[in-house]
């Protein structure tokens, strides 16, 4: 059976691409802060396996890589999906914020990655899904250290993509406008102005299950009307 693990996933962008690949038939693997969401997808998804994991906290990404190491093996698809969407200015914003966005958004993704990276190195496969925004490659009034954690995520997915080019591994990056989660709670637009989050998930399983012989490199994915 095909693994899967998915940062962040027990809502919102990373529970939509778990149950895509559950329904595919692949061993799942997500993690979250909170237990009882976990909770929740579990009982949803019938064999899905949940970690409880700060993804900010260095140590605990790296005690969660050697986990998974232990449990299965080189992973076929790793997606870095946790993140966090703290709205502020540079110029106003407590250092705090460009703290928690830094290592919620990019730290996690390059220590989970460089945990899990050696086991697939060593079978010459895998896929790895980095997802990152609009905001990583447009700067916007309100998008301060998030802009800065979003784009240094891209550019670690374009290094790393390079980097993987001899091992066999595929790295895609995913720049979503604005998608219907949690992250958007209280913005009052209608449901029509955003990226349905399965259209997401449906997204990441359709470039996973391209040929190994082609990779989509960076796509920008948008509300049809455009960005809010
Ligand atoms: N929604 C959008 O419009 C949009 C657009 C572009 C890109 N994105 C990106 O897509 C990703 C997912 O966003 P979303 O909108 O789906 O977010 P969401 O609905 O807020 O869900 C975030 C998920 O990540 C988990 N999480 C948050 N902080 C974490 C941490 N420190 N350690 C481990 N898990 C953590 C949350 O669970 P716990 O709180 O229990 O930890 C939750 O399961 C993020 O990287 C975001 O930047 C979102």
């Amino acid at each position: 059976m095909k693994t899967i693990f998915i940062s962040g996933a027990s809502q919102g962008i990373g529970l939509a691409i778990a149950r895509v690949f559950h329904a595919a038939g692949f061993q799942v693997a997500i993690c979250a802060r909170g237990a009882e969401k976990l909770a929740e997808a579990a009982a949803e998804m019938p064999g899905l396996h949940t970690y409880v994991c700060d993804m900010s906290d260095k140590a605990a990404v790296k005690a969660l890589a050697a986990q998974l190491n232990d449990r299965y093996g080189a992973l076929d698809v790793l997606v870095n999906n946790a993140g966090v969407f703290l709205p502020g200015k540079i110029h106003e914003e407590d250092d705090e914020v460009f703290e928690t966005q830094i290592s919620t958004n990019l730290h996690s993704a390059y220590y989970l990655t460089k945990g899990v990276l050696p086991l697939m190195q060593a079978t010459k496969s895998g896929t790895i899904v980095n997802i990152c925004s609009i905001a990583s490659i447009m700067a916007y009034a309100a998008g301060g250290s998030y802009a800065i954690s979003k784009f240094a995520l891209l550019g670690f997915s374009k290094s790393l993509r390079e980097e993987m080019k001899e091992f066999g591994i595929r790295v895609l990056s995913i720049l979503p406008g604005a998608v219907k989660t949690a992250s958007w709670d209280g913005v009052d637009l209608p449901d029509e102005r955003f990226i349905p989050a399965e259209d997401i998930g449906k997204l990441v399983y359709d470039l996973y299950s391209l040929s190994g012989r082609t990779v989509v490199e960076d796509l920008v994915v948008r509300p049809f009307m455009g960005d809010i």
